[in-house]
């Protein structure tokens, strides 16, 4: 599939108020493109726009929960850019299970954040996305979409989920002419990692993931993961008898 540069065209990151969101949008006003950029804490996202011009990043400050603020913000977009041509859902939180104190809210809370919100996105965006000359879809998964983690219950059910939902879209939107990527990155230095508590291994500053993220969606990519010497072993664990991946994951784990 051909190369398309990012340069010129009007794209909306959503969670890029910090972390990997943040580093996306600082990326593509590099590489020439208009960003639309959506979180709730709106200084913040009035402060990206300051560092990067703000002829270059237009702020649309919502909760990407909410259904009707989906459709608000694709209209305002609309509205101010005429159109869309590539989306980066990226907006997410991770928290994770105790399975002493199993608490059915969290997974609500997980799967509404992560995986309800892209639906509603996707809903609003579609319309705009079929005028566009060079349509692109793009989520934010994980590479713990793989396989299930310890704690992971949640998080890792609504990346599973996310990673299932994009590769249909992928097919059923190849009529339409629109390109579809997932994102599965490894371990990303974030506020979002910042939290874990446990080892991380070969976890990675957030700039050189935009980079990856970036160069992946000009490549057309369907799945962008990263950093391959974490995505690729992980992927291969995941295709053991799965006693052999349960057996591995049990022993690298301790229970808090
Ligand atoms: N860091 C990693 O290692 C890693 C690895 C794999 C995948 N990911 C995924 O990458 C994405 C970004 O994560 P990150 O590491 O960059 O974490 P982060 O720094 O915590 O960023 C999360 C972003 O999501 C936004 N967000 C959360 N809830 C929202 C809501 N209800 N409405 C609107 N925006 C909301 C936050 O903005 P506000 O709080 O301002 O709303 C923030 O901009 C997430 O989907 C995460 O699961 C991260």
């Amino acid at each position: 599939m051909s190369r398309i540069s990012v340069k010129g065209r009007r794209v909306w990151v959503t969670g890029a108020s910090t972390g990997i969101g943040r580093a996306v949008t600082v990326e593509l006003v590099r590489r020439g493109a208009t960003v639309i950029v959506s979180a709730r804490n709106e200084p913040a996202l009035t402060e990206l726009a300051r560092e990067c011009g703000e002829d270059r990043v237009i702020v649309l400050s919502f909760d990407v929960t909410d259904r009707r603020a989906n459709q608000r913000a694709a209209d305002e977009i609309h509205r101010r850019l005429g159109g869309l041509d590539l989306t980066f859902f990226n907006a997410g939180i991770c928290e994770y299970v105790d399975v002493r104190k199993f608490d059915s809210a969290l997974f609500e809370r997980t799967m509404r954040t992560n995986f309800l919100s892209m639906v509603y996105g996707i809903e609003a965006v579609l319309p705009l996305l079929r005028q566009s000359p060079s349509p692109q879809l793009v989520g934010m998964s994980s590479t713990v979409a793989y396989g299930g983690l310890p704690r992971a219950e949640a998080y890792g059910a609504s990346k599973a989920a996310i990673k299932n939902l994009f590769e249909s879209l992928h097919i059923d939107l190849l009529s339409d002419g629109i390109s579809v990527s997932v994102v599965c990155p490894g371990f990303v230095r974030t506020p979002l990692t910042d939290r874990n508590d446990f080892p991380m291994p070969f976890r990675i500053k957030a700039d050189e993931a935009a980079k990856r993220i970036v160069d992946g969606i000009e490549a057309k990519r369907p799945e962008i993961h990263f950093p391959k010497r974490f995505s690729l072993p992980f992927k291969l664990l995941t295709l053991l008898p799965s006693r052999w991946y349960i057996g591995w994951c049990a022993k690298i784990v301790t229970q808090p």
